[in-house]
């Protein structure tokens, strides 16, 4: 059974990815701080997948705590990459945090597997790395814009960092995947999203709204140049996000990549805009939701969703769930969490 690394593994995207990698059969080591997430995850995990995986706690950001744990776990065949600070606003406030904890992090860690005979490496990047693009839907040759924030910065840094590794380390295979906008929580409402204090995100802000633990959302903004006015996002659930993982993983571990260094886009591949993604959650909850039209946030783009045909083609990969169905999992682990 090949042993697999997941950083941030107890996090959203990461402990969904655990659990879709156990169900292919691989053994699971996850690596994680607990800055932005809580040990019971690894309980959530382990009552969905009845397999219990490895977990270390520890700061990435310790480079000799890095190279120990690699030097302990030798097997390793390869490594997904999440343990990041992932806040846009909060990085406005604290860039230098930003720096030093996505990018110094991911340095140590590909210090470890570029020494390796050969390694696999899948990254987690982010549709941010195109900011504001030209057309719709974004294709992965789309330009990648000045970044907005630091966040998005480490974003564009780190796939730097990774593509100058892959020209002179030829024995070092990686894959950036560039999420949209993931959302949800796993069927069995084991595991989901857990935001610290107020949302920044849309749908988190929503079912806590619908939950009764806010009053009314703020809709920034409008008055954009789209049909209704509101932002357009591609909101993909994310679980099918998880298992886009495990399927790049599996690219390399087989040899199918076509060179070591790729990037796919993973989205549905539909936009969807603020007041359409309040009423998915009108139509799943079956409640009225209370909202209000407020200022536009800065640094929001206007339209972002995927063009999803090199992933689908290439990867053989495409997401299976609707936003009403992503959205129906977000609320029922919202009622779950709040006991409703
Ligand atoms: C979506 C839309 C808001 C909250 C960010 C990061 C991205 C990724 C996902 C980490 C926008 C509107 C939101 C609210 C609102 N993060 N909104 N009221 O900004 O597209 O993406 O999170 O990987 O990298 O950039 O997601 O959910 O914050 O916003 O009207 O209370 O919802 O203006 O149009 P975003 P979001």
């Amino acid at each position: 059974m090949d042993k697999v690394l997941v950083t941030g593994g107890l996090g959203f995207i990461g402990s969904h990815t655990v659990i879709e990698l156990q169900n292919e059969g691989f053994e699971v080591v996850i690596i994680d701080n607990l800055s932005n997430s809580s040990i019971d995850v690894l309980e959530g995990i382990t009552a969905i997948s009845g397999k219990s995986p490895l977990f270390e706690q520890l700061d990435l950001k310790d480079k000799s705590a890095v190279q120990n744990f690699f030097s302990k776990h030798k097997d390793i065949k390869g490594v997904i990459h999440f343990a990041a600070s992932k806040a846009v606003g909060e990085s406005v406030q604290e860039p230098l945090l930003y720096y030093e904890n996505n990018l110094n992090t991911l340095i140590y860690i590909l210090q470890e597997l570029t020494a390796k005979k050969a390694s696999n490496f899948i990254f987690s990047s982010s549709c941010t790395v195109y900011g504001q693009a030209d057309n719709m839907p974004i294709t992965e040759d789309a330009a990648i814009k000045p970044a907005e924030s630091p966040y998005g910065n480490t974003k564009q840094i780190g796939e730097e960092i990774i593509k100058d590794t892959c020209k002179v380390k030829s024995n070092f295979n990686a894959i950036a995947l560039r999420y949209f906008n993931p959302i949800g929580a796993h069927p069995t409402a084991e595991i989901g999203e857990l935001p610290i204090g107020v949302p920044q995100n849309l749908v988190p802000f929503i079912t806590q709204t619908g939950a009764g633990l806010r009053d009314a959302l703020s809709v920034f903004g409008d008055d954009y140049p789209t049909p209704d006015g509101t932002c357009i996002r591609d909101y993909i659930h994310v679980v099918d996000l998880a298992k886009a993982h495990v399927v790049a993983l599996k690219r390399l571990l087989n040899k199918k990549n076509t060179s070591n260094y790729e990037t796919f886009n993973i989205g549905t591949g539909v936009g969807s805009s603020v007041l359409e993604v309040i009423h998915s959650f009108e139509r799943v909850s079956n409640k009225s939701l209370n909202y209000k039209i407020a200022d536009r946030r800065e640094g929001d783009v206007i339209s972002a969703y995927a063009d999803t045909t090199k992933a689908n083609e290439e990867l053989g990969w495409k997401a299976a769930s609707s936003l009403d169905e992503a959205m129906l999992s977000a609320w029922k682990w919202e009622q779950k969490i709040r006991g409703l």
